[in-house]
């Protein structure tokens, strides 16, 4: 049996409709947008527009559909919030669950004077639900600029409070910058209601597109104001030896990955039909089912919040006394896929109690089944028998 439980590191399988779209485009399409003036380029453009407005409603965008940059991911995308926007002097303040996609770029701006202070965490890595607000404002200084945090721990799923976060950075003037690389169609997300100004997006996790398309959406007032890290050809204003302030061209310089946007246009329109609640339901009772059996199994320490709805399709196991490398190769040896270590997010382990031996992180998605539940724990409990 060959089972995938690292959804959390990348979806697989895709729906057929994006294999089927990224076919398409080879086959059929094959060119570029924005520079040639001829029918199958603005047929490809056309899609284009179609996956930005997808990305909008998706997230609740309020704002126009050219605000929505294509990146090469979310890693790309953090880097360009995060480097675009801060300047020498700047504060800002982050969740203690941050992965490095945050805090490298940020220990490279720390070296331009750029500060950050990360907020309290408890020991399943949420924020604190008392007197949150207390905590935040304490951290405050007077040039604090932003508040950034996942979503959703990459390690252990915990969500955290943007709805709380959004009115306090709206009310204290800070921009508010989120990570959704781990909850983009998997979690509701709704950035007028959040009051989120940036949100980052992997195409190739919960949106189940391919891999190296990526991007963000981004406030207009923002945008203005941030500088592109990339500058090129965009297509437009080519009489500029400088970069547009048109959005998107501002940001989105050079080729894009035009096989990618394909892919996850059709991902999103596979979405948009089942819907995420739906996704969310399945992926959430496919990982109890497995969790359920593991209950009161000694040997085993399951990281991070218990409840399904403070958490994504996530969990961290710790075996305590056991090399966690070797339950993971012994994993693999049963086919089963699954990622162990530090998951890029130290901190993240630090706050769990799981540093330096880190866990192994198993996460479900659409297409697994009750059955590769039903073996992995079979598994992991003859693992941990001998
Ligand atoms: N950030 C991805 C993970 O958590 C790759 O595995």
């Amino acid at each position: 049996m060959r089972v995938y439980l690292d959804q959390a590191a990348t979806s697989w399988p895709k729906p057929p409709e994006v294999l089927q779209a990224v076919e398409h485009f080879f086959t059929d399409v094959g060119c570029n947008v924005n520079r040639g003036g001829y029918a199958a380029a603005y047929g490809a453009a056309e899609v284009v527009l179609e996956t930005r407005e997808r990305i909008c409603s998706l997230f609740g965008f309020g704002e126009e559909s050219s605000q929505v940059i294509f990146t090469s991911g979310v890693t790309a995308a953090l880097n360009q919030l995060l480097k675009g926007l801060l300047r020498p002097g700047d504060h800002l303040l982050v969740s203690a669950m941050e992965h490095n996609a945050v805090m490298r770029p940020l220990a490279q701006l720390a070296e331009q004077g750029i500060s950050f202070d990360r907020i309290p965490a408890n020991c399943e890595g949420g924020m604190p639900e008392h007197r949150l607000e207390a905590a935040l404002e304490s951290l405050l200084r007077p040039n604090t600029r932003m508040l950034v945090t996942t979503h959703a721990s990459n390690v252990c799923g915990t969500l955290m409070p943007l709805k709380r976060l959004g009115r306090f950075c709206r009310s204290h003037g800070l921009w508010f910058v989120v990570d959704a690389a781990q909850t983009g169609g998997v979690e509701p997300i709704d950035m007028k209601a959040m009051e989120i100004d940036a949100l980052a997006f992997a195409g190739h996790k919960g949106l189940l597109g391919p891999q190296g398309v990526g991007g963000f959406l981004i406030r207009r007032e923002l945008a203005d104001r941030m500088e592109p890290l990339i500058a090129g050809g965009t297509g437009s204003f080519s009489h500029l030896e400088q970069m547009p302030e048109q959005l998107p061209d501002k940001f989105e310089a050079g080729t894009m990955n035009l096989p990618g946007v394909f892919g996850l246009h059709a991902a999103l329109g596979w979405l948009e039909r089942i819907g995420i609640d739906t996704v969310q339901n399945r992926e959430q009772q496919l990982l109890e089912r497995l969790l359920e059996q593991l209950e009161g199994v000694e040997g085993l320490r399951v990281l991070g919040p218990r409840s399904p709805f403070q958490r994504t399709a996530v969990a961290a196991l710790d075996f305590p006394g056991r090399d966690n490398g070797e339950v993971a190769f012994r994993l693999d040896q049963a086919g089963i896929m699954v990622r162990c270590g530090l998951h890029c997010a130290p901190n993240a382990h630090r706050v769990l109690g799981s540093y330096p031996q880190g866990a192994v992180r198993l996460s479900t998605g659409w297409y697994n089944t009750p059955e590769e539940m039903d073996y992995t724990a079979h598994v992991l409990r003859n693992i941990l028998k001998c």
